[in-house]
């Protein structure tokens, strides 16, 4: 080594080696913390707004413009509970679960994508509560029973000529199937499945049954 570039601190192999040490554990450090910010944004009705609290599927859930974005996004509307039931988070939580579970142990994904994961042989569910195929707002949750009931005696198949083979799902995978569709597509996904247009959200809602003596409370 020639005297010069002894001197030169800069040029010197241990500054770099510090450098590649500080920068790969700043780094490190950086993930980490990305990766719980991560893990909060994602929770079920965290602040971050995107994944809605389970107990959202006891409201509508519409699907509208938003134009400074330039695409679709949920919106929560009035109290429209899924099967005419009102739940408290746990018992949403709790039946949203086991519809989750149930697409995992059933391996939907084989064939379908949520979220955009999984095969491209059958419609994307993201967005399958919202799907006009279903008819209207206060068909739709017979009319997804029956078709997950029996998805070769119901199928719609819109034109691709693809059936659904019967998953033999109970009626209490049902509900919970149907409650984890509804609960996911009140997810804000940036618009993700592109074009997809919406079933219109114009049933009734829900009326509390006023028990007697209480109206004159008020
Ligand atoms: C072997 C492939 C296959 C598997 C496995 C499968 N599906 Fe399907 N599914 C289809 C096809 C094909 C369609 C479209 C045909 C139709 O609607 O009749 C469909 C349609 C659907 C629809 C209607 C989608 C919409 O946007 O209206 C729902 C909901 C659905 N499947 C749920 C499920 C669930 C839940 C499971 C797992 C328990 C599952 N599927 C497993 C092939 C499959």
């Amino acid at each position: 080594m020639t005297e010069s570039s002894e001197s030169q601190w800069w040029a010197s192999e241990s500054f770099w080696r510090k450098c590649a040490i500080f920068v790969t554990a700043g780094m490190a450090l950086v993930l980490v913390l990305l990766t719980f910010h991560s893990l909060y944004a994602i929770g079920a009705g965290s602040d971050a707004g995107r994944v809605p609290a389970y107990s959202v599927i006891n409201y509508r859930i519409d699907y509208v413009p938003d134009e400074d974005r330039g695409h679709l996004v949920p919106e929560v509307g009035p109290m429209v509970p899924l099967f005419g039931e009102v739940m408290n988070e746990t018992e949403a939580k709790a039946l949203v679960n086991h519809g989750k579970l149930t697409v995992q142990a059933r391996n939907c994904m084989n064939c379908h994508t949520l979220l955009g994961n999984g095969a491209y042989y059958a419609p994307d569910l993201t967005k399958a509560w919202l799907d006009p195929g279903w008819g209207n707002e206060q068909a739709r949750e017979l009319l997804m029973t029956m078709f997950l009931k029996d998805p070769v005696a119901n199928a719609r198949t819109f034109g691709t000529n693809r059936r659904m083979p019967n998953q033999n799902l109970t009626d209490d995978e049902i509900r919970g199937v149907i409650a984890y569709l509804k609960w996911m597509s009140a997810i804000d996904t940036n618009g993700f499945p592109a074009n997809f247009t919406t079933l219109p959200q114009d049933g009734p809602v829900y009326e509390p049954e006023v028990a007697e003596g209480e109206e004159d409370a008020s």
